[in-house]
């Protein structure tokens, strides 16, 4: 392997020189969510592989250049583990729950380690491009690639900007009769320049022995545990994973908890710091970033990534973001949503009521990729109760047939596991408008319609 080290680097210096002179993939707007003021808003979305996300970035395209303008970049890519990773699809049937399985994206790689590396590798030359002066990089990977991982961060970030290999250390998943029990990850944190932001965490440290320590100057205190004083935090990090009964859980396979985002975000960003994650996964970035207020960035090249952090952004109520995707991405086109009715009432004096009643939801089960064993609970879904199939509805209430801008959204609850069948807007009274409707069902597909009322 260490003699293809060596190549993967020369290889992929080239790879992004070459890419770097080449024009950029376009970003295209598919969706403005929520309320947004353009000047301020740098919250996005980016939809893609990531190398042509970077890359555009990079350069602006049309927009303002991110290079050298990104504080912090977390990033928990595949792992090499030579899985594939589904999201969880909870379905209401019969009274009951079921869940089916929705592939979210695979971790094997063709060709090995060496691919893995390569892709790797040319990815976090240009998140160097992009971070800051006073930028850090948080790499997020396990005992399968770490090592390797580590020689290619020294290359290009320098030894010298090494600071720390977190443990993130846990407790579920299997164990092993063969070898110790592999419960922990590893996270290398590099900074761009020796001029890095670095907010120190601060951890408790129970004295020993249970007691006060009482120390002149320390200030101490107690919990159920015993008493402890407050120290700078270490680097191993004992955080639960998001496990089964987790109020967080959002079924997406490889979610990582809020917890540990929040020591990373808080550490190695301040408040409005750009802060970037292009690997995206279920969004976990976006809602910690968010909660601290800073400025967020994510890509993906899933579409169950996208619909899975929409929603995690809507139970916090965001701020709003703007969904873009590079060129030549596409999301598989949905199914048709049948719609019963629409009613006018006037109200008020400048105001009107239009109640749009949903009928149900259509799709072509026999063409969604989807297990075998799963389409005869789809069927049944769509018989009984098709508007289950639906997870996101937004609408844009006077949409231009080019940018969608959702001023209103609504998704399946947790407990019925449907979206309303009657959606009601106060809309300003107009003699003519044309709304528009933005479908995402259960397995990631869009579909939109136009009424005009
Ligand atoms: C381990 S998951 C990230 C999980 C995330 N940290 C969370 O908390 O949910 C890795 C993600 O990287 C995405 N991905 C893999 N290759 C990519 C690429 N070239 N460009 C963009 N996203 C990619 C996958 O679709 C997957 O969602």
């Amino acid at each position: 392997m260490l003699r293809e080290i060596v190549d993967i680097i020369s290889e992929g210096k080239r790879e992004v020189e070459n890419l770097l002179k080449e024009d950029t993939k376009k970003f295209e707007t598919v969706e403005i969510v929520g309320e947004y003021n353009e000047e301020k808003l740098t919250n996005r979305f980016i939809s893609g592989d990531n190398i042509y996300i970077m890359n555009a970035l990079l350069k602006g395209n049309g927009c303002t250049s991110m290079k050298e303008k990104i504080d912090l970049i977390y990033i928990d890519p595949p792992f090499l583990s030579k899985a594939d990773y589904n999201s969880k699809i909870v379905l209401p049937l019969d009274d009951e729950l079921v869940t089916i399985e929705n592939f979210a994206y695979s971790d094997t790689w063709k060709e090995g380690d060496i691919s893995y590396l390569k892709m790797l590798y040319k990815r976090l030359l240009l998140m160097r491009e992009l971070l800051s002066d006073r930028g850090s990089i948080y790499l997020h990977l396990d005992w399968h690639v770490v090592h390797y991982a580590k020689v290619l961060m020294d290359e290009i970030f320098g030894e010298d900007m090494f600071l720390n290999e977190i443990i993130w250390s846990y407790k579920s998943g299997g164990v092993s009769k063969k070898y110790f029990s592999r419960k922990h990850d590893t996270i290398l944190l590099y900074s761009k320049t020796k001029d890095y932001i670095f907010n120190a965490q601060k951890e408790k440290s129970y004295n020993r022995g249970f007691k006060p320590y009482r120390f002149k100057g320390v200030s101490e205190y107690e919990d159920e545990m015993g008493w402890y004083t407050l120290v700078n935090m270490k680097d191993v990090w004992n955080i639960d994973m998001v496990g089964r009964t987790s109020s967080e859980r959002v079924g997406y396979g490889t979610q990582k908890p809020e917890k540990l985002l929040e020591r990373i975000i808080l550490a190695s960003s301040d408040e409005d710091s750009i802060v970037a994650d292009f690997f995206a996964g279920s969004g976990t970035t976006a809602v910690v970033a968010e909660k601290y207020n800073r400025k967020w960035i994510l890509s993906d090249l899933g579409y169950t990534s996208l619909q899975t952090t929409k929603k995690r952004l809507m139970d916090i109520e965001s701020e709003g973001f703007i969904h873009e995707k590079i060129e030549e991405f596409s999301v598989p086109k949905g199914g048709k949503l049948k719609i019963h009715s629409i009613d006018k009432k006037s109200f008020e004096f400048d105001t009107k009521i239009i109640s749009i009643n949903l009928e149900g939801y259509e799709i072509d089960i026999d063409n969604i990729p989807i297990e075998e064993k799963y389409k005869d609970i789809l069927y049944k879904v769509m018989l009984k109760d098709s508007l289950a199939l639906i997870d996101i509805i937004s609408i844009d209430p006077d949409y231009d047939g080019k940018i969608f801008r959702s001023r209103w959204q609504s998704k399946r609850d947790r407990e019925s596991y449907k979206i309303p069948d009657k959606i009601e807007l106060e809309l300003l009274k107009k003699p003519k408008r044309s709304i528009g409707i933005k479908i995402i069902d259960v397995f990631g597909f869009e579909s939109e319609y136009i009424i005009e009322v």
